[in-house]
């Protein structure tokens, strides 16, 4: 594997590698959920680039941005193992030489849940991920299910802006209890870490009610939420994946998904589970 810092660099190494090119694109702190995304595109794709960069445009101003996890050594090894080819490692000099003046901005994806929450957050992220993507230029990038709002938002970029990369989902990875593997799983401490899966059991609570017909969102969510505590909820909601705005009622025979975010400590989870609602004869059978 190669590791380079700079995008001159990088773009001498890519410009030799063979395609398709696959990318997938971190902040680091790996864990087995992105090794899962590497293991697809090393699957798939000639090559392998992978970039870890915390990207300061993502976080709001009282966000972990300095406290986020850095485990750059361990890193570099699981990257080497897993097969990697280039490793992109640009410090925030390199990624925003100047401050910027032009961003990408999601609009109607980003208006609920996590950027209703997080203002300015799928800014940062659509920004950082379409220069990484002409930095790298690959043929395939891969994202995980996890950050169902983040995904969309990708996908629609790609689509608005006719970007030509295919863009890979990967599911989630859990962990015994169900917890959704995450970087941030390093800040819990052992009893935060015994609640986390209470936020995985509050939307398979919620799933399981829109799959047996259940159509009140509001009534569902306020049931789903009894389980959280001591969590503190951030939010749980239904949506169409491709849309992310709150349903209030679920519609029959659609393919929806459960989002939630919750406090563990000061540690924030987010998760999602998707559903298939029944059509209005399969519940009337029942
Ligand atoms: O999901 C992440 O790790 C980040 O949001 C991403 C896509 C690498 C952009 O900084």
């Amino acid at each position: 594997m190669e590791a380079v810092t700079r995008l001159d660099e990088l773009r001498g190494k890519r410009a030799k590698l063979p395609d398709p090119v696959g990318f997938v694109p971190t902040m680091g702190a790996l864990h087995a959920g992105h090794a899962s995304l590497i293991e697809l595109a090393r699957a798939q794709c000639r090559s392998l680039v992978v970039s870890v960069f915390v990207n300061p445009l993502q976080f709001g101003p009282n966000e972990d941005f300095s406290a986020y996890p850095r485990n750059d050594d361990e890193d570099r090894r699981l990257l080497e193992r897993l097969g990697v080819d280039l490793l992109y490692l640009p410090d925030a000099s390199e990624m925003y030489p100047r401050q910027l003046d032009v961003f990408v901005e999601p609009t109607g994806l980003a208006q609920y849940f996590e950027g209703e929450k997080r203002p300015g957050h799928f800014r940062g992220v659509a920004t950082v991920v379409l220069k990484l993507f002409n930095m790298v230029q690959p043929q395939r990038a891969y994202f995980g299910e996890k950050d169902a709002q983040q995904l969309a938002v990708i996908r629609r970029m790609v689509a608005d802006l006719d970007i030509p990369i295919e863009i890979v989902a990967c599911p989630t990875q859990r962990d015994a209890e169900g917890l959704a593997l995450s970087s941030r799983n390093a800040y819990l401490t052992a009893q935060e870490r015994r609640n986390a899966p209470r936020l995985y059991e509050a939307l398979r609570l919620l799933a399981s009610q829109l799959e047996a017909g259940i159509r009140d969102v509001a009534a569902l969510v306020k049931t789903a939420e009894q389980l959280l505590p001591p969590l503190r909820e951030d939010y749980l909601g239904v949506v169409r994946p491709d849309e992310f705005r709150p349903l209030w009622t679920a519609p029959p025979s659609a393919e929806l998904l459960v989002v939630g975010a919750a406090y563990a400590g000061r540690t924030r989870l987010i998760d999602n589970v998707k559903v298939q609602t029944p059509s209005k004869q399969e519940v009337q059978k029942t």
